[in-house]
């Protein structure tokens, strides 16, 4: 019997072990320190004090490598960037990246996303929410894992301004459906820019990655997904 119901949630990922690099480790010692922020469930983040302007702000959940967010900071310098990765040596190969591009618009949370937006970031703050390639958690029993659930869908409202975007991809057709359903409930915070029951076109905004790349070569094509929260910002 679980004495404690409610204690253990349901993550949407699994946190594989994954050893640094040599050079992984040493960007880490150079550059976390100023481009990494500690989770802490007692702090709202101040964009403006941890970036040093009033940039609007974007934020990608699960980035990987974050080939993709190095790419998009380096092209919109006039943005800036908060990524959330919980697999370490993916966060080192961000800081590589970073150091190579010479960005200064990013800064890197290595923690659950559920909870940093929970407790970090603040009511109608962000200009836009990006989930590229999301787990698909293929199996209908981890479906539950999915990141894209009712509650996510009510909290990224929450967190974005009136008008704000969250733009979605991804090559797993499935749960593309699913994103596409979930939002589509929520007519009241969301709208979907490509017209209702309808993928968007690729954004020239969205980086073609190496993964997608080789998605592609394998006839896999990415659905993207692009809505808007609308300007009724009701539970803030
Ligand atoms: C399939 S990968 C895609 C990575 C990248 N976005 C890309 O397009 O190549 C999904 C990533 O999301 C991360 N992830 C999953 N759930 C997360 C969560 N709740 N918070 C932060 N990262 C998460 C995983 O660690 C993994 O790196």
């Amino acid at each position: 019997m679980n004495a404690n119901p409610g204690h253990r949630k349901v993550r949407s990922f699994v946190l594989r072990g994954g050893r640094l690099t040599k050079g992984q480790r040493r960007a880490f010692e150079r550059l976390w320190p100023r481009f990494g922020v500690e989770f802490d469930p007692h702090r709202r983040l101040d964009f403006q004090t941890l970036f040093g302007n009033d940039h609007p702000v974007w934020l990608e959940i699960g980035f990987g490598n974050g080939e993709s967010l190095a790419a998009m900071a380096a092209a919109h310098p006039e943005r800036k960037f908060l990524g959330i990765e919980v697999h370490p040596p993916g966060v080192g190969h961000l800081l590589m990246k970073i150091e190579e591009l010479g960005v200064q618009n990013v800064r890197i949370l290595r923690h659950d996303a559920v909870e940093v937006l929970e407790r970090m970031i603040p009511p109608a703050s962000l200009a836009g929410m990006l989930l590229f390639f999301p787990d698909p958690w293929h199996k209908k029993r981890h479906h539950k894992r999915r990141l894209v659930q009712p509650a996510f869908v009510e909290l990224a409202a929450s967190r974005l301004r009136p008008g704000g975007i969250f733009h979605a991809a991804t090559d797993w057709a499935p749960y593309a459906e699913w994103i596409l359903e979930h939002f589509e409930a929520r007519a009241d915070l969301f709208e979907n820019l490509a017209g209702p029951g309808r993928y968007a076109e690729r954004p020239e905004t969205r980086p073609l990655t190496k993964f997608e790349a080789r998605g592609q070569r394998l006839g896999q094509e990415a659905s993207d997904l692009l809505f808007r929260r609308t300007a009724d910002s009701g539970d803030q």
